[in-house]
């Protein structure tokens, strides 16, 4: 089993190979999705998908930490990308500080961070300093109460400008892919094309150079709403649901354990 790098996404990407990635939150989930995933995201998604929090701010460097430490335990191929959360980078000091954390603290291969243009000195000063970063760009969810929603981002053409040119500046100071999220499909597929980093997509069509999703949301689990990129590989709820049904009755009509599970 070859452990993927920074190395194999060049690879991928000069091959036109797909990367596959997946979000995951504890070494339980890592260790059936390392087989299969080429990266494994700790995302800030878990605290509204596992925390049932209203949006991803609010998680803490140390939860993600946790997470992540978690996460590294259970894996041996995918690289693992740990997500640093709302107000963990505000300026350089902030952001090395906390890289710093990630990298100390967990076997993390690279962290990713919700960046603007505003935000490039800071991305610049931390690949500098020897962290593997993949920015996130398009819909960026830790900006939600300050955009007022979660807004597709690339439908006015001056937007769809600046996102590229964003996507160009990242690359030219060091990032060794971009993460688009909820980005229109022409504009993502136009990035994809015009840079020389992989990009991973999330509701931004198929042309980027991977795709990640969410895991609970992929398999069926978060059931408040399912956004229109969101395709279910399972109906994980359900099947969860069901088996606690049955342990819960087997226990109330004492069948549970039976002799052969007494000692
Ligand atoms: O936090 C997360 O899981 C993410 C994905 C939506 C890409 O950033």
């Amino acid at each position: 089993m070859q452990k993927i790098t920074l190395s194999t996404f060049k690879n991928y990407k000069k091959n036109a190979q797909k990367i596959v990635a997946i979000t995951a939150y504890d070494a339980l989930m890592t260790q059936i999705f390392d087989e299969y995933a080429d990266m494994i995201l700790v995302g800030d998604s878990l605290h509204m998908s596992f925390n049932a929090s209203g949006d991803t701010l609010g998680i803490s460097v140390d939860a993600m930490i946790y997470h992540t430490q978690a996460v590294c335990a259970g894996a041996r191929r995918a690289l693992i990308v740990a997500d640093m959360p709302f107000g963990s980078y505000y300026n350089v000091d902030e952001a090395l500080k906390n890289a710093l954390r990630f990298y100390t603290q967990t076997r993390c291969d690279a962290l990713k961070l919700e960046v603007n243009a505003d935000k490039i000195g800071i991305i610049e000063s931390l690949v500098k300093e020897g962290f593997a970063i993949m920015p996130h760009i398009g819909l960026k969810p830790q900006s939600v109460r300050a955009e007022g929603g979660y807004k597709v981002k690339g439908k006015q053409e001056n937007e769809a400008k600046e996102l590229i040119a964003l996507a160009k500046e990242l690359e030219s100071v060091g990032a060794f892919g971009i993460l688009l999220e909820g980005v229109k499909k022409e504009v993502a597929a136009a990035i994809t094309q015009q840079v020389s980093v992989p990009t991973i997509g999330i509701g931004s069509g198929v042309d980027c150079d991977g795709q990640i999703l969410v895991w609970s949301d992929a398999f069926g689990f978060f059931s408040e709403f399912k956004p229109k990129f969101v395709r279910h590989y399972a109906n994980g709820r359900e099947f969860v649901s069901k088996a606690m049904q049955r342990y819960a009755d087997d226990v109330r009509a004492k069948t549970f354990p039976n002799d052969e599970e007494s000692y």
